[in-house]
C-alpha cells in the first residue's frame, strides 16, 4: 500500500484528508503537536485495515522537523505522496509590536514547507516516482498582510518545484482553497459570523477535490467553481484594485 505523510493530522483539512486516502486504502503518517487527538484518529483510521504511524512533532521546532524529515526520507519505508498542511491563521498585524507569531508562520507555513518538500522530492526522484501536495490558499491571490505573503511563498515554491520535477515522475500541487469549514478560524480568533453560508466549502470536499487533482498531476488546485472564478477575477485585476480589495477584506476581519 502506498504510503501517504500529511501534517496538521489532527484538525480540519489535515485529519480530512487523513480520512480520505484511509478510504481508499493508504497507510499513513500523522503528523501534528497533539499527539492524544492523532492517536484517537489512528484509532479510528485503523479500523479501514490500513497501517497508521503517529509522529508527533511542532514543526517550528527545527530538531523536531528533522525527525519528520527524516521519516519523509526514509528508503525502508517510502512516502509516496506527502502533505504540507500544517498551518494556522494570522490576525495580529505586521506592525504590532510583538513579531514572534509571524516569525512562528514562517517556521511552520514556509521553511518545514521547504524542508519537507526537499527531502520528499529527492527520496521520489530517485525512485522515479512520487507526490507532493502542499496546502496554500486563495489568500495568495491578494495581499493581507503576511498570511497572504506565506501563502503566496508555498504556491510560488510549489510551481517551482513543479517545474524543477518536471520529467522525473514525481508532481508537485499547490492547493489553494477559499473558506473551508476547519478550527481554522476559531484558533486564530477571526469572526466569521458575517461569511455568509455559500462562500464556505466542508473539509470533505475540499481534501477530495485535492487529491484528485494530486492524482492528476495538476499543479494548481482551486477546489470549486466558486473559487477558480474568483481566482480568475483577483489574477485579471490590476494591482492598485487588488490592494483595495485586500483593504476591505482586512477591514471586515478587523
Ligand atoms: N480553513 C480555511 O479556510 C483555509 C483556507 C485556505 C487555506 N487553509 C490552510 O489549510 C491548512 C490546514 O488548516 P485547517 O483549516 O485545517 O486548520 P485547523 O483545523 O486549525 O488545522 C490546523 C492543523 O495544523 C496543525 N499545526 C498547527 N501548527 C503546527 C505546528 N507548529 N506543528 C505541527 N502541526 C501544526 C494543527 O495541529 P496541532 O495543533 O495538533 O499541532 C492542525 O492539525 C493550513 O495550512 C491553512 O493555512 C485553510
Amino acid at each position: 500500500m502506498p504510503t501517504v505523510c500529511i501534517t496538521g493530522a489532527s484538525a480540519g483539512l489535515g485529519a480530512a484528508i487523513a480520512a480520505a486516502c484511509a478510504e481508499r486504502g493508504d497507510d499513513l503518517v500523522l503528523v501534528a503537536r497533539d499527539g492524544i487527538r492523532l492517536e484517537a484518529l489512528a484509532v479510528e483510521l485503523r479500523t479501514q485495515q490500513v497501517a497508521v504511524e503517529v509522529l508527533v512533532a511542532d514543526l517550528a521546532d527545527p530538531a523536531q522537523l528533522a525527525l519528520v524529515s527524516a521519516r519523509v526520507a526514509d528508503v525502508t519505508h517510502p512516502v509516496e505522496l506527502l502533505v504540507n498542511n500544517a498551518g494556522f491563521g494570522l490576525t495580529n498585524h505586521v506592525l504590532d509590536a510583538d513579531g514572534s507569531e509571524h516569525r512562528r508562520a514562517l517556521d511552520v507555513m514556509c521553511l518545514a514547507v521547504l524542508e519537507l518538500s526537499t527531502a520528499a522530492a529527492q527520496a521520489m526522484r530517485r525512485r522515479g516516482h512520487g507526490r507532493i501536495l502542499n496546502v496554500a490558499s486563495l489568500s495568495a491571490w491578494v495581499t493581507q498582510g503576511n498570511y497572504s505573503a506565506v501563502k503566496a511563498w508555498v504556491k510560488v515554491f510549489t510551481e517551482g518545484l513543479a517545474v524543477e520535477l518536471a520529467g522525473t515522475g514525481v508532481t508537485a500541487t499547490a492547493l489553494c482553497p477559499g473558506w473551508v469549514r476547519t478550527e481554522f478560524h476559531e484558533r486564530a480568533g477571526i469572526a466569521t459570523s458575517s461569511i455568509p453560508d455559500w462562500i464556505w466549502v466542508d473539509a470533505k470536499t475540499c481534501a477530495t477535490k485535492a487529491l484528485a487533482d494530486t492524482d492528476r498531476g495538476k499543479v494548481l488546485s482551486v477546489p470549486t467553481l466558486r473559487w477558480k472564478l474568483a481566482a480568475f477575477g483577483l489574477g485579471a485585476l490590476p494591482r492598485p484594485a487588488v490592494r483595495w480589495v485586500s483593504r476591505q477584506l482586512v477591514r471586515s476581519r478587523d
